[in-house]
């Protein structure tokens, strides 16, 4: 099961302020990834939890890449296939992904990860498609403060699944796959929750409810706390060596 019931990017309040591309960021941090990884036209990549298939199209359309999405939400697909008819999407669950074996040169997961229910097996599958010298890109959520994670009382929407570097890193390692970059984006982050604050006052809408009066107000407390913020990481899959 993922943790879909708080699903803080089905809000109207959000996709108004973050247009299709439902993260910090919008495309920027993809085209920064098709840079650093230097992927060819026509390599096969995929988007999991591709939502509204922004990026799977900028990648086909803006990049010639071979690109194929999933999404675990019929609904989030039906609307991707409304705006991107054409995209090849599929419904799947990015724990047991329905591809073959080392079929893919890259895999993005895109604010997605930390919404999953067991990341590092959604991690072990990226390892599974992942041609050898494969990439993953992996944008989300982080704790710049992730000692001050209460962990009594969990935190909503995406923040629930979020860690520190640390841990966002070894889980990473812990698949199999060799870290080539972390970059800290957290100015997207900020710049986002700027632009919700100014819209709707407050940036409730980046984490989901919290309830109503203090509950809230201690909930924005502890999440202020542990000063969320915004990463882009690739990783490999090792080469395979000949010789
Ligand atoms: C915050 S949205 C991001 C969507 C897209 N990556 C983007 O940045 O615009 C999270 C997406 O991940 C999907 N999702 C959540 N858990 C998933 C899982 N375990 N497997 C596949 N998709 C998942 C949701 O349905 C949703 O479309």
């Amino acid at each position: 099961m993922s943790r879909e019931s708080a699903a803080p990017y089905e809000s109207p309040e959000l996709r108004r302020v973050t247009g299709p591309a439902l993260r910090p960021g919008g495309l920027a941090l993809t085209e920064r990834a098709v840079e650093l990884c230097g992927f060819a036209p026509g390599e096969r990549v995929l988007d999991i939890g591709c939502g509204l298939g922004t990026s799977v199209h900028h990648l086909a359309e803006a990049h010639g890449f071979n690109a194929l999405g999933l999404d675990l939400s019929p609904m989030m697909l039906a609307q991707a296939r409304q705006e991107h008819p054409g995209l090849v999407l599929l419904r799947g669950e990015a724990s047991a992904l329905p591809l073959a074996s080392a079929s893919l040169h890259g895999v993005f997961l895109e604010c997605v990860l930390s919404l999953a229910a067991s990341p590092s097996a959604a991690l072990a599958e990226c390892y599974r498609v992942l041609r050898p010298g494969g990439w993953l890109v992996l944008s989300d959520l982080y704790f710049r403060a992730p000692q001050l994670v209460a962990v009594d009382s969990p935190l909503p929407g995406c923040l629930g699944g979020a860690r520190g570097r640390e841990g966002w890193q070894d889980m990473v390692r812990a698949a199999g796959l060799e870290l080539t970059i972390w970059e800290d984006h957290s100015d997207y982050l900020r710049q986002l929750a700027a632009q919700l604050a100014w819209s709707q006052g407050s940036a409730t809408a980046l984490w989901g409810d919290c309830g109503s009066g203090d509950s809230c107000r201690d909930m924005n407390e502890k999440i202020a706390r542990v000063r969320p913020g915004y990463f882009l990481l690739l990783a490999r899959k090792k080469a395979e060596r000949h010789g």
